[in-house]
């Protein structure tokens, strides 16, 4: 039995595909089909986004699924802006524009405090349905550094560390990130789940 993974974000399918590997068991995405459903992210959790999008991607594949919900959280904007992340600035996605906003939302804030946080959702393709949550604190920079990753990654400086996330390899920020721990956790907490997967159809 194949496991989709139930995005067509291609830096998020990229990731988890780095992070996420379970001997035996073979992974596909989103973008590998074309007749899959855009699912519209209208929950007020990650919580609520992750299981919406898992469900439904299993239910039309009749493969596993599973999803990642994930946004950003800034202390001093109350929060914000959360599950609105990809879309901060505006339809459609643009990660420049959103990282501009939020630089100017900050401007003059000494509070610089945030995190990122990630909800995972698995379903099998009846729609039952599990999840782990993870996140990673830390502080959102005065201006743009590096060039890796992906969205928030030049402004967002993880706990421990002096550089953004996009300054930092790879794999660093993935041992570290709300992404890679909580597929870590996906990881343990589901191993007999996923071995199952490995020895079916
Ligand atoms: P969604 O989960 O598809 O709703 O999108 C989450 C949004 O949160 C992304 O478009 C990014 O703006 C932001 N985000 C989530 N994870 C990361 C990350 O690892 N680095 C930078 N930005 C992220």
């Amino acid at each position: 039995m194949k496991l989709l993974i139930a995005t067509r974000n291609r830096h998020k399918a990229e990731e988890i595909l780095q992070i996420f590997n379970v001997p035996g068991l073979e992974v596909v995405t989103a973008l590998d089909f074309s007749d899959l459903p855009d699912v519209e992210e209208d929950k007020d959790t990650f919580e609520g986004n992750a299981i919406k999008k898992a469900v439904a991607m299993a239910k039309n594949s009749g493969l596993w699924a599973m999803a990642d919900d994930s946004g950003l959280e800034v202390d001093a904007l109350g929060g914000e802006p959360g599950v609105y992340s990809a879309r901060f600035a505006g339809e459609p996605v643009d990660y420049d524009a959103n990282n501009a906003k939020l630089l100017i939302a900050l401007a003059g804030v000494e509070n610089r405090t945030a995190r990122f946080r990630c909800v995972v959702a698995l379903s099998d393709p009846d729609g039952n349905v599990k999840t782990v949550e993870a996140k990673c604190e830390g502080l959102i920079d005065f201006y743009p550094k590096g060039d890796q990753g992906f969205g928030y990654d030049p402004l967002f400086i993880p706990e421990g560390k002096t550089q953004t996330f996009a300054e930092l390899p790879p794999e660093e920020k993935h041992a570290i990130s709300h992404r890679g721990r909580a597929l870590q956790k996906a990881h343990e907490q589901w191993a007999d789940t996923l071995r199952s997967l490995t020895l079916g159809p």
